[in-house]
């Protein structure tokens, strides 16, 4: 937690409107800190010693911010793109305040679970390829998955680059058809994050992912009343649980 900012940077921050808002709202004498009016806008703020209030109202500070989104298809997971829709421009004004940004990435086609935060070290954390964290995804596959391509992703299989991957764990769902063509319903656990990697190893046994979608990263799972393109904040529990119950 900040200890030390500006008392406009502190109410911008928890969305009590723009520095030049907040100012006047200071000089009308709108806000306080520890029940004295305050004179300046530009006052330094312990936000964990001094209680300030809005209008009477007590702001509670925080200054990060953890949220699951279930990523629509054909948005990008960036904070800002040239062409397409970001997963940050899905966010309500006042969730884009602390300027949380998405951990990883997904393909502009893939749905499911997507972290935003603007905890960097935790994000360090979760990306770093030292950490191996779990990642699950489920998967249409165009072919008949088998037995072979479960022991073959066991072992790590050989992407187009060369790379060998890590093991990754397959379980078949289902076997079904479309249009006369075999397919399956899949769920892969891998390790790592490389790009494509899920599509790149089933194309290295021989098939293509036709739609993906991931269901967890590490202890977080995707809550399933989240419809695609909708998001909400992490509960503590989810939050000690992905920061390994560590007291942050
Ligand atoms: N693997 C992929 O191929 N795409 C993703 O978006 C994530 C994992």
């Amino acid at each position: 937690m900040a200890n030390r900012l500006r008392l406009d940077k502190l109410l911008a921050n928890m969305g009590f409107g723009t520095r030049s808002e907040i100012k006047r709202a200071v000089k009308l004498g709108k806000v306080t800190v520890d029940g004295n009016v305050a004179r300046e806008s530009g006052q330094i703020i312990e936000p964990e010693r001094h209680v300030v209030q809005y209008e009477g109202e007590s702001v509670v500070y925080r200054d990060v911010i953890y949220m699951m989104m279930n990523k629509p298809s054909g948005v990008i997971s960036a904070t800002e793109d040239t062409r397409d829709k970001t997963v940050v421009d899905l966010l309500k004004p006042e969730d884009s305040l602390l300027k949380p940004f998405p951990v990883g990435r997904l393909d502009k086609d893939t749905v499911g679970l997507l972290l935003l935060t603007n905890d960097g070290a935790l994000a360090h954390e979760l990306l770093s390829p030292k950490k191996h964290v779990d990642k699950t995804y489920e998967a249409l596959v165009l072919g008949k998955v088998g037995e072979s391509d479960i022991e073959a992703f066991a072992m790590g299989v050989t992407l187009d680059d060369g790379y060998m991957t890590m093991p990754g764990k397959l379980v078949i769902e289902e076997h079904s058809d479309r249009q006369g063509e075999p397919c399956s319903f899949i769920r892969l656990t891998i390790r790592e994050g490389k790009f494509h990697q899920v599509k790149r190893m089933f194309e290295a046994v021989g098939k293509r992912v036709l739609t993906l979608k991931r269901i967890s990263m590490g202890p977080l799972r995707l809550d399933d009343a989240l419809e695609e393109g909708q998001y909400r904040e992490l509960t503590p529990e989810e939050v000690s649980l992905l920061k390994g119950n560590r007291q942050s």
